[in-house]
């Protein structure tokens, strides 16, 4: 099964409310986009296993325990959703590597600068883009998640949105990050549309714009996007001298 934000229709995804009654309803546990088991390969290649990791907008997805099982030492997992967050602590209780926290992505402060070496967004950036006053909420979280993130640390975003929507708000000088890009295809869609999984393991050469260059042939519009943006580190401070 597999859902997908593509188009903010009649649903108000960056409502807490909304995400509150969401999780009330369906309380069987479920991942956005992709499973764990397909973003594996981009998760360990960037990620290491005992990176402190804060995966926002956690919701009742699975992927943190997979991760656990796959070797990960630290997730702290964020979502605006009290229900959510309350279910998935009693859920994870017998496991130390997993915390859960309610918190909203735009106001972080609990939290000290550098204090993660991985964030992982699945979905979420994605929610904010769906609700009211869209372009403040997402440069007040990217803001918190650059903040966060150690120098040489990474913001991996697994969305539906293309270069030409997300890079505006990902290539902001003041976050200094380094961004690659990968595409992959939709569960069950791998070698119809679009190459398996597997053969998506080069990052897309990028026009000096941050844009597909413009001879990329996009077999499947509605394709999943990995932005690995990696957090730059500080250039030397330079010293003005008096002669
Ligand atoms: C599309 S779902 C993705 C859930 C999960 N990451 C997954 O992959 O299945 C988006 C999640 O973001 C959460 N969310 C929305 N706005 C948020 C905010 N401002 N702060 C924290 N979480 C938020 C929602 O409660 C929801 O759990």
């Amino acid at each position: 099964m597999f859902r997908d934000v593509s188009s903010c229709n009649s649903y108000n995804y960056g409502d807490a409310l909304y995400w509150d009654a969401r999780y009330i309803q369906e309380a069987e546990c479920f991942d956005w986009y992709q499973r764990y088991s397909a973003l594996r390969p981009f998760v360990r290649k960037y990620i290491p296993t005992s990176s402190r990791i804060l995966m926002v907008g956690c919701g009742n997805a699975v992927m943190s325990e997979d991760m656990v099982k796959d070797g990960y030492e630290e997730i702290m997992n964020i979502d605006i959703s009290t229900v959510a967050i309350e279910m998935m602590g009693r859920k994870h209780a017998h496991i130390p590597q997993l915390k859960y926290m309610q918190m909203d992505v735009r106001d972080m402060s609990l939290f000290p600068d550098d204090s993660f070496g991985s964030v992982i967004d699945k979905g979420t950036l994605d929610s904010l883009m769906c609700g009211t006053d869209a372009p403040l909420s997402a440069s007040q979280m990217l803001g918190e998640v650059s903040r966060l993130l150690k120098p040489g640390g990474v913001y991996m975003l697994i969305t539906y949105g293309d270069p030409n929507v997300r890079m505006p708000h990902l290539s902001r000088p003041v976050y200094n990050w380094k961004i690659e890009l990968y595409i992959i295809p939709r569960p069950g869609f791998e070698g119809k549309a679009m190459p398996s999984i597997e053969s998506c393991s080069e990052p897309i050469p990028l026009s000096e714009k941050g844009l597909l260059p413009p001879d990329f042939v996009l077999e499947d519009p509605d394709c999943h996007y990995i932005y690995i943006c990696k957090k730059m580190d500080e250039g030397p401070t330079i010293v003005a001298l008096n002669p």
